[in-house]
């Protein structure tokens, strides 16, 4: 489905010229194919089949979560604000954002509400109800946004550094950005896999409105609501954002009385991952040897690798080593197959991994009010003919 805002992408949009940010016209999106929780604002999530086709996922199966329908972005009076603690804020615009040093770099984005579905077993979560496609790994070309910060030259007390989008979200009454923070030792990453990029780009294209034209923050190892879309301003400070998105929301509480939310931090890193993609649920299978793929993301801690991903057709009795197949590369996913025996008496396949930072899946994860961090043990209902 080709959305509205997709057509209007014509409208205006960036290029990606030996990796510069200009401003021009941009080429029309692919369309999207994906299950739409909801349209306007887009919540979609790939078909699970789709998302272990290749360990790049093309940006027509990537996920998309908004809080707010796509806000319409002139790129010629787009302009960055850089404020808070420091010694030269600036506005910049997207030609002058291009004059910092290009970077790309290959980082999965998962939702901190991936999963969540999941909870409804033990008692009814809200929000976007996502299976386990709120995942996706891309290539991300922009800035660092470290080059940014020194460029404005951040004071020495400063602690964090506050995102916030353009877009404009209904709450309370009122009308909030989105917005994000990370603290600023990792703001601060100027190189490598684990710096924050400012980007506009996605697998070498203009980021399509969806995922936040023309400008958004990417933050490797970090849950993707710290990756703001449609960036219009950053701000360097002592504390975390007061913004709802980062104050109240993307907590784990198990109520959200003020004590909750008071007594909880804002989430930051993901843990370790992973799901079983094909066979699909609903799925009629023959017993004997089947095949199994998906996905696995270690812990978004620096360094971190996959080192065991286990799977089970008899409720964990036996569990048989996956392949891992992609690159090894840091903050990104793996795919994997495996093969496993089922019998007319299989219920269900499991898969759990481990990772090199002692990150591992547990049985159960317990129970939190907004359905985050669901990483227990994937669990497939399968019907053995
Ligand atoms: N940025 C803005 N401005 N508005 C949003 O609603 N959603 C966040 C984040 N950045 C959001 C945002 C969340 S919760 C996630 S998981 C990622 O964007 C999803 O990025 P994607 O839609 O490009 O996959």
């Amino acid at each position: 489905m080709i959305t509205r805002r997709e057509m209007l992408l014509a409208s205006g949009g960036i290029m990606i010229a030996g990796g510069t940010l200009t401003s021009s016209r941009a080429v029309a999106a692919e369309p999207k194919q994906l299950v739409y929780h909801s349209t306007d604002p887009n919540n979609a999530e790939p078909k699970l089949g789709d998302l272990v086709k290749s360990w790049i996922t093309p940006t027509k199966h990537f996920y998309v979560r908004s809080h707010a329908p796509n806000p319409v972005i002139d790129p010629d009076e787009f302009q960055l604000k850089v404020e808070g603690m420091v010694n030269r804020p600036s506005s910049l615009s997207l030609k002058s954002l291009g004059r910092f040093k290009p970077h790309s770099t290959t980082a999965t984005l998962t939702c901190a509400g991936n999963r969540r579905s999941e909870y409804n077993k033990e008692g009814k979560v809200g929000g976007v109800q996502w299976q386990s496609g709120a995942i996706g790994n891309a290539t991300w070309q922009g800035i660092a946004l470290a080059d940014v910060l020194k460029q404005a030259e951040v004071t020495p007390d400063a602690k964090h550094v506050w995102f916030e989008g353009l877009d404009e979200i209904e709450k309370g009454g009122g009308i909030i950005p989105f917005g994000g923070s990370i603290p600023i030792a990792k703001a601060m990453i100027g190189s490598g896999a684990g710096a924050p990029l400012l980007a506009n780009g996605m697998n070498d294209a203009p980021l399509t409105p969806d995922h936040g034209y023309p400008l958004r923050t990417l933050v490797p190892g970090y849950i993707g609501a710290r990756s703001v879309k449609w960036l219009g301003r950053i701000v360097v400070s002592d504390r975390p954002s007061p913004n709802h998105y980062v104050a109240t929301a993307y907590k784990i509480v198990r109520k959200t009385d003020p004590i909750d939310w008071a007594e909880s931090g804002p989430i930051y890193r993901y843990p370790i991952n992973a799901a079983i993609c094909t066979p699909q649920p609903e799925t009629k299978l023959a017993a004997g040897e089947i095949d199994l793929t998906g996905y696995v993301l270690p812990t978004g801690r620096p360094g971190t690798t996959v080192q065991k991903v286990l799977v089970s057709a008899d409720q964990g009795k036996r569990w048989t080593e996956a392949t891992t197949v992609g690159k090894d590369s840091e903050f990104c996913w793996q795919l994997w197959n495996a093969k496993v025996n089922i019998t007319a008496t299989t219920k269900r396949l499991m898969v759990r991994a481990l990772d090199s930072s002692g990150g591992f899946m547990p049985y159960r994860v317990p129970w939190n009010a907004k359905g985050y961090l669901q990483n227990s043990w994937y669990k497939l209902p399968v019907q053995v003919n």
